[in-house]
């Protein structure tokens, strides 16, 4: 019954709070559908964080994706060892880079008076349930071996039923309790998408790519104005 509610039905309401409040705040608030940067208060620990943590999480999520997309192709392309090594050392690395850049931005926050003042509970919040997603992933990684096969047994049918609407979830009951906590944290971080400012994952910041560049240029302390 747990198993049931927990991923059978947890998922559904995630993605339905994501979808009826994202909207609701995009509509309402729009403004406020950002990431509220802080690189103004502070930049170089910013960058170390930030940037490794944006392109490795984007790589693991692709990899997440591509094994319930494409299983079987996912399944040929694991199918001899070196591959398997290779991504699998791959997505070590990546992982172990997300950890070490979360722990990074969320030193960052903590250290510098100016960035704690306007790092707010919903933020803490998200910043450590991003830890725990990370950190188990790793975890996973490192002792359940080879986790990139194994999904495609397991994951992957769980998510492609709860994408047909017949959520099938003993095929996570069956794994150990961490594998369940990684699965149902990740929901839990949809749920929170639209309550925080995690919901600028959802913006895909394509005009940029054909805007007509801006340089900005500090005036402050040149002119006596
Ligand atoms: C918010 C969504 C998610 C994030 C950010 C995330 C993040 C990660 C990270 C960082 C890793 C470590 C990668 C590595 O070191 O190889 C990982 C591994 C893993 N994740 Fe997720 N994950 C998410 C959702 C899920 C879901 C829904 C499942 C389904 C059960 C899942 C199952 C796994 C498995 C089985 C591994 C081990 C892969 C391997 O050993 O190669 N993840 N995840």
């Amino acid at each position: 019954m747990t198993d049931l509610i927990l991923f059978g039905v947890f998922p559904y309401v995630a993605v339905a709070l994501a979808v009826a409040v994202g909207s609701y705040r995009y509509v309402i608030d729009r403004y406020s559908w950002s990431s509220h940067s802080s690189q103004f208060l502070e930049s170089r620990l910013l960058f170390w964080g930030s940037v490794p943590w944006h392109y490795a999480i984007l790589l693991i999520l692709l990899a997440h994706l591509l094994a319930v997309l494409f299983p079987s192709g996912w399944g040929v392309l694991l199918g001899r060892p070196v591959r398997l090594y290779f991504l699998e050392v791959s997505g070590l690395a990546l992982g172990l880079c997300t950890v070490i850049a979360i722990v990074l931005l969320m030193a960052r926050r903590l250290t510098d008076a100016r960035l704690a003042a306007v790092t707010t509970k919903i933020d803490w919040l998200v910043l450590g349930l991003l830890l725990l997603q990370v950190a188990t992933g790793v975890y996973i990684a490192f002792t359940l071996r080879w986790g990139g096969v194994w999904y495609v047994h397991t994951a992957t049918p769980w998510l492609r039923s709860l994408l047909t609407f017949q959520p099938e979830v003993q095929y996570l009951a069956v794994l150990p309790t961490v594998v369940k906590v990684h699965a149902f944290n990740a929901f839990l971080l949809v749920a929170l998408l639209p309550f925080s400012r995690l919901v600028h994952a959802l913006s895909v910041p394509l005009g940029y790519l054909a805007r007509p560049y801006q340089v900005v240029i500090w005036y402050r302390g040149k002119t006596s104005l």
